[in-house]
Protein backbone atom coordinates (compact mmCIF):
# COMPACT_ATOMS: atom_id res chain seq x y z
CA UNK A 1 0.00 0.00 0.00
CA UNK A 2 1.39 3.42 -1.40
CA UNK A 3 1.52 6.09 1.37
CA UNK A 4 -1.05 8.90 0.60
CA UNK A 5 -0.17 12.50 0.66
CA UNK A 6 -1.51 13.60 4.46
CA UNK A 7 -1.13 10.24 6.25
CA UNK A 8 0.85 10.03 9.09
CA UNK A 9 1.58 6.42 9.83
CA UNK A 10 3.63 5.27 13.64
CA UNK A 11 7.08 5.22 14.12
CA UNK A 12 7.53 2.72 17.00
CA UNK A 13 11.78 4.47 17.21
CA UNK A 14 10.57 7.74 17.38
CA UNK A 15 8.26 6.94 20.09
CA UNK A 16 10.50 5.81 22.39
CA UNK A 17 12.33 9.29 22.32
CA UNK A 18 11.99 10.85 25.62
CA UNK A 19 13.21 14.74 25.48
CA UNK A 20 12.99 16.83 29.24
CA UNK A 21 10.66 18.78 27.59
CA UNK A 22 7.22 19.64 29.83
CA UNK A 23 4.29 18.97 28.22
CA UNK A 24 1.90 21.94 27.17
CA UNK A 25 -1.41 21.86 28.91
CA UNK A 26 -3.97 22.94 26.29
CA UNK A 27 -7.42 24.06 27.72
CA UNK A 28 -8.94 25.28 24.65
CA UNK A 29 -7.52 23.32 21.59
CA UNK A 30 -10.74 21.49 20.81
CA UNK A 31 -13.15 22.67 19.34
CA UNK A 32 -15.65 21.39 16.91
CA UNK A 33 -15.93 23.25 13.56
CA UNK A 34 -19.51 24.43 12.80
CA UNK A 35 -19.54 22.60 9.34
CA UNK A 36 -18.97 19.73 11.19
CA UNK A 37 -21.64 20.23 14.20
CA UNK A 38 -23.99 18.30 12.43
CA UNK A 39 -22.44 15.62 10.84
CA UNK A 40 -23.69 13.21 13.04
CA UNK A 41 -27.48 13.96 12.76
CA UNK A 42 -29.72 10.88 11.74
CA UNK A 43 -26.44 8.34 12.20
CA UNK A 44 -25.25 5.66 14.72
CA UNK A 45 -22.20 5.03 16.20
CA UNK A 46 -21.18 1.91 17.39
CA UNK A 47 -17.73 2.14 19.86
CA UNK A 48 -16.29 -0.67 21.10
CA UNK A 49 -13.64 -1.26 23.53
CA UNK A 50 -10.67 -3.36 24.59
CA UNK A 51 -7.91 -3.48 26.59
CA UNK A 52 -7.13 -1.73 30.52
CA UNK A 53 -8.77 1.35 31.56
CA UNK A 54 -7.06 3.84 29.96
CA UNK A 55 -9.09 2.95 26.83
CA UNK A 56 -12.09 2.86 28.75
CA UNK A 57 -12.05 6.24 29.40
CA UNK A 58 -10.63 7.48 25.98
CA UNK A 59 -13.62 5.67 24.87
CA UNK A 60 -15.66 8.08 26.72
CA UNK A 61 -14.39 10.73 25.46
CA UNK A 62 -14.59 9.08 21.79
CA UNK A 63 -18.45 9.07 22.44
CA UNK A 64 -18.63 12.61 24.15
CA UNK A 65 -16.81 14.01 21.06
CA UNK A 66 -19.34 11.68 18.80
CA UNK A 67 -22.53 12.53 20.46
CA UNK A 68 -21.58 16.24 20.06
CA UNK A 69 -21.33 15.78 16.59
CA UNK A 70 -24.90 14.99 16.99
CA UNK A 71 -24.04 11.13 16.07
CA UNK A 72 -26.60 8.79 18.55
CA UNK A 73 -25.03 5.49 19.85
CA UNK A 74 -25.73 2.15 19.32
CA UNK A 75 -25.65 -1.58 20.43
CA UNK A 76 -25.24 -3.12 17.74
CA UNK A 77 -22.71 -2.82 14.67
CA UNK A 78 -25.25 -3.81 12.19
CA UNK A 79 -27.80 -0.53 13.15
CA UNK A 80 -23.82 1.63 12.91
CA UNK A 81 -23.14 4.45 10.43
CA UNK A 82 -19.74 4.30 12.08
CA UNK A 83 -18.16 1.74 13.75
CA UNK A 84 -15.04 2.24 15.88
CA UNK A 85 -12.50 -0.33 17.69
CA UNK A 86 -10.80 1.42 20.28
CA UNK A 87 -7.75 -1.40 20.45
CA UNK A 88 -5.07 -2.61 22.55
CA UNK A 89 -1.46 -4.04 21.86
CA UNK A 90 -0.39 -5.19 24.83
CA UNK A 91 -0.38 -9.13 23.96
CA UNK A 92 -0.72 -10.62 20.55
CA UNK A 93 -4.03 -12.17 21.94
CA UNK A 94 -5.48 -8.58 22.09
CA UNK A 95 -4.75 -7.78 18.60
CA UNK A 96 -6.31 -11.09 17.04
CA UNK A 97 -9.29 -10.40 18.84
CA UNK A 98 -9.91 -7.22 17.03
CA UNK A 99 -8.20 -8.39 13.67
CA UNK A 100 -10.78 -11.32 13.76
CA UNK A 101 -13.74 -8.49 14.69
CA UNK A 102 -12.64 -6.95 11.88
CA UNK A 103 -12.81 -9.59 9.70
CA UNK A 104 -16.30 -10.44 10.38
CA UNK A 105 -17.71 -7.42 10.70
CA UNK A 106 -16.43 -7.12 6.80
CA UNK A 107 -19.82 -8.11 5.16
CA UNK A 108 -21.32 -4.75 6.43
CA UNK A 109 -19.60 -2.95 4.23
CA UNK A 110 -20.80 -5.01 1.09
CA UNK A 111 -24.68 -4.27 2.70
CA UNK A 112 -23.84 -1.29 3.72
CA UNK A 113 -21.02 0.26 1.86
CA UNK A 114 -21.34 4.13 3.29
CA UNK A 115 -20.38 2.77 6.83
CA UNK A 116 -17.37 3.96 7.88
CA UNK A 117 -14.75 1.74 9.68
CA UNK A 118 -11.92 3.17 12.35
CA UNK A 119 -9.81 1.84 14.16
CA UNK A 120 -8.03 3.74 17.01
CA UNK A 121 -6.41 2.88 20.12
CA UNK A 122 -2.68 1.54 21.18
CA UNK A 123 -2.91 -0.97 17.82
CA UNK A 124 -3.04 2.00 15.65
CA UNK A 125 0.44 3.21 17.22
CA UNK A 126 2.05 0.12 15.81
CA UNK A 127 4.16 0.50 12.63
CA UNK A 128 3.39 -2.99 11.36
CA UNK A 129 -0.64 -3.35 12.47
CA UNK A 130 -0.95 -0.05 10.53
CA UNK A 131 0.96 -1.63 7.23
CA UNK A 132 -1.59 -4.45 7.93
CA UNK A 133 -4.48 -2.99 8.08
CA UNK A 134 -3.75 -1.03 4.89
CA UNK A 135 -2.94 -3.71 3.13
CA UNK A 136 -5.43 -6.98 4.11
CA UNK A 137 -8.19 -4.59 5.87
CA UNK A 138 -8.82 -2.34 2.94
CA UNK A 139 -12.27 -1.67 4.60
CA UNK A 140 -10.96 0.22 7.40
CA UNK A 141 -11.26 3.69 6.23
CA UNK A 142 -10.03 5.80 9.50
CA UNK A 143 -7.27 5.26 11.73
CA UNK A 144 -5.86 7.46 14.67
CA UNK A 145 -4.01 6.87 17.48
CA UNK A 146 -3.64 7.20 21.15
CA UNK A 147 -2.20 11.62 20.90
CA UNK A 148 -4.92 12.75 18.81
CA UNK A 149 -7.98 11.62 19.42
CA UNK A 150 -9.13 15.16 19.87
CA UNK A 151 -8.77 15.11 15.64
CA UNK A 152 -11.87 12.92 15.41
CA UNK A 153 -14.22 15.37 14.01
CA UNK A 154 -12.09 16.53 10.99
CA UNK A 155 -10.27 13.01 10.39
CA UNK A 156 -14.12 11.71 10.45
CA UNK A 157 -15.72 14.64 8.22
CA UNK A 158 -12.94 14.04 5.86
CA UNK A 159 -13.95 10.48 5.71
CA UNK A 160 -17.48 11.12 5.14
CA UNK A 161 -17.29 13.82 2.73
CA UNK A 162 -14.39 12.61 0.37
CA UNK A 163 -14.64 9.18 0.60
CA UNK A 164 -10.83 8.43 1.35
CA UNK A 165 -9.28 6.28 3.77
CA UNK A 166 -7.62 8.57 6.15
CA UNK A 167 -4.37 7.46 8.54
CA UNK A 168 -3.67 10.11 11.55
CA UNK A 169 -0.97 8.58 13.83
CA UNK A 170 0.99 10.99 15.84
CA UNK A 171 4.29 9.21 17.32
CA UNK A 172 5.12 11.66 19.73
CA UNK A 173 2.86 12.41 22.32
CA UNK A 174 0.85 15.59 21.68
CA UNK A 175 -0.09 18.19 24.55
CA UNK A 176 -2.34 17.55 27.56
CA UNK A 177 -5.51 18.60 26.55
CA UNK A 178 -8.07 19.67 28.98
CA UNK A 179 -11.49 20.65 27.49
CA UNK A 180 -12.40 17.48 25.79
CA UNK A 181 -15.96 16.35 26.29
CA UNK A 182 -16.67 13.24 28.01
CA UNK A 183 -20.32 10.85 28.10
CA UNK A 184 -19.54 8.96 31.51
CA UNK A 185 -20.42 5.32 30.87
CA UNK A 186 -21.04 4.86 34.59
CA UNK A 187 -23.44 6.99 36.97
CA UNK A 188 -21.61 6.08 40.42
CA UNK A 189 -18.37 5.39 39.64
CA UNK A 190 -15.87 7.46 37.71
CA UNK A 191 -12.57 6.98 35.85
CA UNK A 192 -10.32 10.19 36.09
CA UNK A 193 -7.00 10.41 34.12
CA UNK A 194 -3.88 11.86 36.65
CA UNK A 195 -1.49 11.31 33.94
CA UNK A 196 -0.96 10.09 30.68
CA UNK A 197 2.30 7.46 29.52
CA UNK A 198 4.71 5.59 30.70
CA UNK A 199 8.57 5.99 30.97
CA UNK A 200 9.67 3.01 32.52
CA UNK A 201 10.07 1.04 29.61
CA UNK A 202 9.89 -2.74 30.68
CA UNK A 203 11.33 -4.86 28.35
CA UNK A 204 8.78 -6.88 27.39
CA UNK A 205 6.10 -3.89 27.41
CA UNK A 206 4.65 -1.98 24.35
CA UNK A 207 2.87 0.87 26.28
CA UNK A 208 5.78 3.76 26.35
CA UNK A 209 5.57 2.85 22.83
CA UNK A 210 1.87 3.33 22.57
CA UNK A 211 1.14 6.08 25.15
CA UNK A 212 4.39 8.17 24.69
CA UNK A 213 5.83 9.89 27.76
CA UNK A 214 5.00 10.66 31.17
CA UNK A 215 2.61 13.73 31.38
CA UNK A 216 0.94 14.47 34.34
CA UNK A 217 -1.97 16.67 34.36
CA UNK A 218 -1.93 19.62 37.06
CA UNK A 219 -3.31 18.58 40.82
CA UNK A 220 -6.27 21.60 40.59
CA UNK A 221 -7.61 20.15 37.14
CA UNK A 222 -7.97 16.86 38.78
CA UNK A 223 -9.31 18.14 41.79
CA UNK A 224 -11.48 20.06 39.69
CA UNK A 225 -13.12 17.38 37.93
CA UNK A 226 -13.47 15.13 41.32
CA UNK A 227 -15.01 17.78 42.63
CA UNK A 228 -17.73 17.80 39.88
CA UNK A 229 -18.03 14.18 40.15
CA UNK A 230 -18.70 14.34 43.44
CA UNK A 231 -21.70 17.07 42.72
CA UNK A 232 -23.07 15.18 40.04
CA UNK A 233 -23.66 12.19 42.67
CA UNK A 234 -20.53 10.06 41.52
CA UNK A 235 -19.74 7.58 44.78
CA UNK A 236 -16.63 6.27 43.79
CA UNK A 237 -13.68 7.63 41.50
CA UNK A 238 -10.26 5.49 40.19
CA UNK A 239 -7.13 7.77 39.85
CA UNK A 240 -5.79 6.35 36.25
CA UNK A 241 -2.36 6.42 35.43
CA UNK A 242 0.34 3.49 33.80
CA UNK A 243 2.01 4.23 37.31
CA UNK A 244 0.85 6.64 38.92
CA UNK A 245 3.19 6.83 41.81
CA UNK A 246 5.39 9.07 39.04
CA UNK A 247 2.63 11.57 39.17
CA UNK A 248 3.66 14.98 39.16
CA UNK A 249 7.28 14.01 39.09
CA UNK A 250 7.19 15.51 35.15
CA UNK A 251 5.57 18.66 36.43
CA UNK A 252 7.76 18.84 39.84
CA UNK A 253 4.49 18.76 42.22
CA UNK A 254 5.27 18.99 45.74
CA UNK A 255 4.20 15.92 47.17
CA UNK A 256 3.60 14.07 43.80
CA UNK A 257 0.76 10.79 44.26
CA UNK A 258 0.76 10.89 47.83
CA UNK A 259 -0.35 14.86 48.00
CA UNK A 260 -2.58 14.38 45.52
CA UNK A 261 -4.47 11.27 47.28
CA UNK A 262 -5.03 13.16 50.17
CA UNK A 263 -6.38 15.87 48.29
CA UNK A 264 -8.54 13.90 46.90
CA UNK A 265 -9.76 12.12 50.19
CA UNK A 266 -9.97 15.71 51.80
CA UNK A 267 -12.88 16.35 49.07
CA UNK A 268 -15.18 13.39 50.68
CA UNK A 269 -16.13 11.70 48.03
CA UNK A 270 -17.01 7.97 49.40
CA UNK A 271 -14.74 5.98 47.56
CA UNK A 272 -11.24 6.45 46.18
CA UNK A 273 -9.21 3.98 44.27
CA UNK A 274 -6.12 4.37 42.13
CA UNK A 275 -4.36 2.11 39.78
CA UNK A 276 -1.93 1.22 38.71
CA UNK A 277 1.06 1.37 41.08
CA UNK A 278 4.37 0.16 40.29
CA UNK A 279 6.49 -0.87 43.17
CA UNK A 280 9.42 0.97 42.29
CA UNK A 281 8.51 4.30 43.88
CA UNK A 282 6.09 2.96 45.98
CA UNK A 283 6.79 6.06 48.77
CA UNK A 284 6.09 5.28 52.71
CA UNK A 285 3.97 9.09 52.36
CA UNK A 286 1.34 7.23 50.31
CA UNK A 287 1.07 4.43 52.26
CA UNK A 288 0.38 6.67 55.19
CA UNK A 289 -1.80 8.84 53.48
CA UNK A 290 -4.24 5.48 52.60
CA UNK A 291 -3.86 3.98 56.17
CA UNK A 292 -4.95 7.33 57.33
CA UNK A 293 -7.93 8.53 55.20
CA UNK A 294 -11.41 5.65 55.40
CA UNK A 295 -12.43 6.87 51.77
CA UNK A 296 -9.11 5.71 50.15
CA UNK A 297 -10.01 1.75 49.58
CA UNK A 298 -7.95 -0.65 51.48
CA UNK A 299 -6.94 -2.24 47.94
CA UNK A 300 -3.77 -2.12 46.08
CA UNK A 301 -2.76 -3.78 42.61
CA UNK A 302 0.60 -4.35 42.68
CA UNK A 303 1.88 -5.75 39.76
CA UNK A 304 4.88 -8.14 40.65
CA UNK A 305 5.26 -9.55 37.39
CA UNK A 306 8.03 -12.45 38.32
CA UNK A 307 8.84 -14.12 42.12
CA UNK A 308 13.03 -14.22 41.04
CA UNK A 309 15.25 -11.50 40.82
CA UNK A 310 17.02 -12.14 37.77
CA UNK A 311 13.90 -12.22 35.68
CA UNK A 312 12.86 -9.28 37.49
CA UNK A 313 15.89 -7.38 36.47
CA UNK A 314 16.05 -8.34 32.67
CA UNK A 315 12.50 -7.25 32.71
CA UNK A 316 14.21 -3.70 33.57
CA UNK A 317 11.10 -4.09 37.00
CA UNK A 318 14.38 -2.15 39.31
CA UNK A 319 13.12 -3.88 41.82
CA UNK A 320 14.70 -7.64 43.51
CA UNK A 321 11.74 -9.76 45.03
CA UNK A 322 13.32 -9.19 48.10
CA UNK A 323 12.38 -5.07 48.06
CA UNK A 324 8.95 -6.10 46.97
CA UNK A 325 8.13 -8.55 50.02
CA UNK A 326 9.22 -6.00 52.30
CA UNK A 327 6.87 -3.06 50.48
CA UNK A 328 4.40 -5.68 50.56
CA UNK A 329 4.55 -6.51 54.28
CA UNK A 330 4.89 -3.26 55.30
CA UNK A 331 1.47 -2.53 53.55
CA UNK A 332 -0.14 -5.60 55.39
CA UNK A 333 1.12 -4.23 58.51
CA UNK A 334 0.14 -0.20 58.18
CA UNK A 335 -3.41 -0.92 56.45
CA UNK A 336 -5.20 -3.77 58.16
CA UNK A 337 -7.25 -5.70 56.01
CA UNK A 338 -5.72 -4.30 52.83
CA UNK A 339 -6.78 -6.78 49.43
CA UNK A 340 -3.95 -6.84 47.38
CA UNK A 341 -3.81 -8.29 43.86
CA UNK A 342 -0.97 -8.48 41.54
CA UNK A 343 0.07 -9.38 37.85
CA UNK A 344 2.23 -12.17 36.99
CA UNK A 345 3.62 -12.91 33.24
CA UNK A 346 4.43 -16.52 32.66
CA UNK A 347 7.26 -17.85 30.33
CA UNK A 348 9.75 -14.90 30.09
CA UNK A 349 12.47 -15.43 27.78
CA UNK A 350 14.65 -18.36 29.23
CA UNK A 351 12.62 -18.09 32.33
CA UNK A 352 14.10 -21.48 33.70
CA UNK A 353 12.01 -23.98 36.02
CA UNK A 354 13.92 -23.11 39.31
CA UNK A 355 12.70 -19.25 38.12
CA UNK A 356 9.35 -20.08 37.84
CA UNK A 357 9.14 -22.20 41.15
CA UNK A 358 10.27 -18.64 42.80
CA UNK A 359 7.26 -17.02 41.17
CA UNK A 360 4.97 -19.87 43.26
CA UNK A 361 6.57 -19.67 46.31
CA UNK A 362 6.11 -16.15 45.98
CA UNK A 363 2.54 -16.33 46.18
CA UNK A 364 2.97 -18.53 48.72
CA UNK A 365 4.09 -16.10 50.86
CA UNK A 366 2.04 -13.08 49.71
CA UNK A 367 -1.42 -15.18 49.09
CA UNK A 368 -2.64 -12.82 46.83
CA UNK A 369 -6.67 -11.56 46.80
CA UNK A 370 -6.49 -11.76 42.69
CA UNK A 371 -3.96 -12.44 40.10
CA UNK A 372 -4.37 -11.07 36.72
CA UNK A 373 -1.64 -13.55 34.92
CA UNK A 374 -0.26 -13.82 31.21
CA UNK A 375 1.69 -15.79 29.00
CA UNK A 376 4.99 -13.62 28.04
CA UNK A 377 3.69 -12.15 24.24
CA UNK A 378 6.58 -10.72 22.38
CA UNK A 379 5.89 -7.04 20.67
CA UNK A 380 7.92 -5.77 18.34
CA UNK A 381 10.02 -3.25 18.94
CA UNK A 382 10.85 -3.65 22.40
CA UNK A 383 13.84 -5.38 24.01
CA UNK A 384 12.57 -8.50 25.27
CA UNK A 385 11.35 -9.14 21.47
CA UNK A 386 15.39 -9.40 20.65
CA UNK A 387 16.06 -11.76 23.28
CA UNK A 388 16.17 -15.66 22.60
CA UNK A 389 13.47 -17.52 23.88
CA UNK A 390 14.29 -21.64 24.27
CA UNK A 391 10.84 -22.36 26.37
CA UNK A 392 8.07 -24.10 24.32
CA UNK A 393 5.14 -22.42 24.66
CA UNK A 394 3.20 -26.61 25.87
CA UNK A 395 5.48 -25.74 29.05
CA UNK A 396 4.51 -22.27 29.28
CA UNK A 397 0.76 -22.87 29.21
CA UNK A 398 1.49 -25.32 31.72
CA UNK A 399 2.86 -22.98 33.91
CA UNK A 400 0.04 -20.71 33.84
CA UNK A 401 -2.23 -23.50 34.88
CA UNK A 402 -0.15 -24.24 37.91
CA UNK A 403 0.29 -20.54 38.81
CA UNK A 404 -3.50 -20.26 38.54
CA UNK A 405 -4.76 -23.28 40.51
CA UNK A 406 -1.85 -21.67 42.64
CA UNK A 407 -3.29 -18.33 43.39
CA UNK A 408 -6.98 -19.48 42.90
CA UNK A 409 -6.30 -21.60 46.22
CA UNK A 410 -5.41 -18.51 48.44
CA UNK A 411 -8.05 -16.39 46.66
CA UNK A 412 -10.76 -18.64 48.05
CA UNK A 413 -9.24 -19.24 51.04
CA UNK A 414 -9.10 -15.38 51.63
CA UNK A 415 -13.03 -14.92 50.44
CA UNK A 416 -13.51 -17.44 53.17
CA UNK A 417 -12.21 -15.83 56.12
CA UNK A 418 -15.67 -13.52 54.89
CA UNK A 419 -17.98 -15.32 55.67
CA UNK A 420 -20.22 -14.52 58.99
CA UNK A 421 -18.95 -11.15 58.35
CA UNK A 422 -20.62 -7.82 57.41
CA UNK A 423 -19.26 -5.37 54.85
CA UNK A 424 -19.99 -2.28 52.36
CA UNK A 425 -20.69 -2.71 49.03
CA UNK A 426 -21.55 -0.22 46.49
CA UNK A 427 -24.45 -1.35 44.76
CA UNK A 428 -23.88 -1.61 40.92
CA UNK A 429 -27.40 -3.22 40.02
CA UNK A 430 -29.26 -6.08 40.13
CA UNK A 431 -27.47 -9.23 38.42
CA UNK A 432 -28.76 -10.26 34.67
CA UNK A 433 -29.89 -13.87 35.30
CA UNK A 434 -31.66 -13.18 38.80
CA UNK A 435 -33.52 -9.13 39.30
CA UNK A 436 -33.79 -10.10 42.79
CA UNK A 437 -29.97 -10.78 43.72
CA UNK A 438 -28.16 -7.59 43.10
CA UNK A 439 -24.06 -7.17 43.06
CA UNK A 440 -21.58 -4.90 43.92
CA UNK A 441 -17.99 -4.32 44.93
CA UNK A 442 -16.26 -4.11 49.10
CA UNK A 443 -14.14 -1.74 49.83
CA UNK A 444 -11.40 -4.46 49.39
CA UNK A 445 -12.60 -5.00 45.97
CA UNK A 446 -14.43 -8.42 46.13
CA UNK A 447 -17.72 -8.76 44.19
CA UNK A 448 -20.85 -9.46 46.57
CA UNK A 449 -23.72 -11.36 44.98
CA UNK A 450 -26.13 -10.43 47.70
CA UNK A 451 -30.31 -10.66 48.10
CA UNK A 452 -31.67 -7.40 47.54
CA UNK A 453 -33.93 -5.41 50.68
CA UNK A 454 -33.70 -1.87 49.31
CA UNK A 455 -30.68 -1.34 48.04
CA UNK A 456 -30.78 0.72 45.04
CA UNK A 457 -27.92 1.18 42.15
CA UNK A 458 -25.27 4.22 44.00
CA UNK A 459 -26.30 3.11 47.28
CA UNK A 460 -23.43 1.77 49.82
CA UNK A 461 -25.28 -0.60 51.70
CA UNK A 462 -24.28 -3.51 54.41
CA UNK A 463 -24.20 -6.28 53.40
CA UNK A 464 -23.87 -10.14 55.46
CA UNK A 465 -21.66 -12.71 53.55
CA UNK A 466 -22.86 -15.96 53.34
CA UNK A 467 -20.82 -18.01 50.74
CA UNK A 468 -17.34 -17.35 49.21
CA UNK A 469 -16.05 -18.58 46.04
CA UNK A 470 -12.89 -17.94 44.47
CA UNK A 471 -13.82 -15.18 42.05
CA UNK A 472 -16.81 -13.84 43.94
CA UNK A 473 -18.70 -13.70 47.56
CA UNK A 474 -22.61 -14.38 48.56
CA UNK A 475 -24.66 -12.35 50.77
CA UNK A 476 -27.68 -10.82 51.92
CA UNK A 477 -28.79 -7.30 52.68
CA UNK A 478 -29.16 -6.01 56.40
N1 LIG B 1 1.15 -0.07 33.88
C1 LIG B 1 0.77 -1.29 34.43
C2 LIG B 1 0.62 -2.41 33.45
C3 LIG B 1 -0.18 -2.26 32.26
S1 LIG B 1 -0.17 -3.69 31.29
C4 LIG B 1 1.85 -1.74 35.38
O1 LIG B 1 3.01 -1.47 35.17
O2 LIG B 1 1.49 -2.44 36.29
C5 LIG B 1 -0.98 -4.87 32.33
C6 LIG B 1 -0.19 -6.13 32.51
O3 LIG B 1 -0.02 -6.80 31.28
C7 LIG B 1 1.22 -5.96 33.03
O4 LIG B 1 1.28 -5.76 34.41
C8 LIG B 1 1.85 -7.27 32.63
O5 LIG B 1 1.66 -8.26 33.60
C9 LIG B 1 1.08 -7.65 31.38
N2 LIG B 1 1.90 -7.51 30.17
C10 LIG B 1 2.44 -6.38 29.68
N3 LIG B 1 3.17 -6.66 28.57
C11 LIG B 1 3.09 -7.99 28.37
C12 LIG B 1 3.62 -8.89 27.40
N4 LIG B 1 4.41 -8.46 26.42
N5 LIG B 1 3.32 -10.20 27.50
C13 LIG B 1 2.52 -10.65 28.51
N6 LIG B 1 2.00 -9.86 29.43
C14 LIG B 1 2.27 -8.54 29.39
FE1 LIG C 1 4.43 -1.32 30.83
FE2 LIG C 1 6.17 -1.28 32.80
FE3 LIG C 1 5.01 1.00 31.98
FE4 LIG C 1 3.58 -0.83 33.27
S1 LIG C 1 5.31 0.31 34.09
S2 LIG C 1 2.99 0.25 31.42
S3 LIG C 1 4.46 -2.76 32.56
S4 LIG C 1 6.42 -0.28 30.83
FE1 LIG D 1 -3.68 -2.13 26.04
FE2 LIG D 1 -2.89 0.29 25.48
FE3 LIG D 1 -3.99 -0.22 27.81
S1 LIG D 1 -1.81 -1.56 25.00
S2 LIG D 1 -3.40 -2.34 28.18
S3 LIG D 1 -4.98 -0.38 25.87
S4 LIG D 1 -2.39 1.24 27.39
Amino acid sequence: MKKQPGWALPDLKEAQKRTNAEAHIEKNLFQIPEQIKMLGQGKKYYLRTYGCQANERDSETLAGILEEMAFTPCDNPEDADFILLNTCAIRKNAEDKVLGELGSLKRLKREKPDIVFGLCGCMAQEEEIVKTLLEKYRHVDLIFGTHNIHRLPELLYQVMMNGKRSVEVLSKEGDVIENLPVRRFGKHKAWVNIMYGCDKFCTYCIVPYTRGKERSRTMEDVLDEIRTLKQEGFKEVTLLGQNVNSYGKDLHIAGGFAKLLEETAKIGIERIRFTTSHPWDFSDEMVDVIAQYDNIMPFIHLPVQSGDSDVLKLMGRRYSIEQYKTLFHKIEEKIPGCAISTDIIVGFPNETKEQFQHTLDLVDECKFDNAFTFIYSPREGTPAARMEDNIPLEEKQERLQQLNERWNKYALEKNLAYIGKTVKVLVDGPSKKNKDIYSGYTDTNKLVNFVRKDAEPGDIVEVKITDAKTFSLDGEQL
